[in-house]
């Protein structure tokens, strides 16, 4: 076992502790715990095929969206993950200062996507992307089309 299982047990726990607020939120708590999963599978994907450390990649895509869990809004949902993202990662006690830094640091980012950050960080956009995409979200930004088309292209040239 490695520790994205950890986290993931640990994040369905905090998602549990948050008001439903029924109706009131953007997004439903379902969708965070659904979104968290399939996030963090994709992430674990691309980490691996750019080189990467895919357990890293894969935690910060699980906990990309802890602003929007914590706030319920969507609106400023990547600032505002910034400190949570922190304490929680913290109070799992499965990561060092280091890498809490670098995890936070990708939720804090991860609503930029026209703009080009570490591997790391693009990782998470682009998982946060996809995975919005495989659901039936629609792109809302153009700058979102654009990084799925890249990702279906690196696909395809991967393929062969
Ligand atoms: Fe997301």
């Amino acid at each position: 076992m490695n520790r994205l299982l950890e986290l993931e047990t640990r994040y369905n726990e905090f998602i549990e502790r948050q008001d439903p607020l029924e109706g009131q939120r953007d997004e439903s708590l379902a969708w965070e715990r659904i979104h968290m999963a399939s996030s963090a599978s994709e992430a674990w994907r691309m980490a691996e095929e750019l080189g990467e450390d895919p357990e890293i990649a894969a935690c910060a895509a699980a906990v990309h969206d802890i602003g929007r869990v914590v706030t319920g809004r969507q609106a400023g949902h990547a600032e505002a993950g910034y400190e949570p993202a922190k304490a929680f990662l913290k109070a799992t006690g499965l990561f060092d200062e280091e890498e809490i830094e670098i995890i936070a640091a990708a939720v804090r980012k991860h609503s930029s996507k026209t703009e080009c950050g570490t591997i790391l960080e693009e990782i998470v956009k682009d998982a946060d992307v996809i995975d919005c995409f495989r659901f039936g979200y629609p792109f809302d930004r153009p700058e979102k089309e654009q990084r799925y088309h890249r990702w279906k292209e690196r696909r395809m040239t991967a393929k062969g």
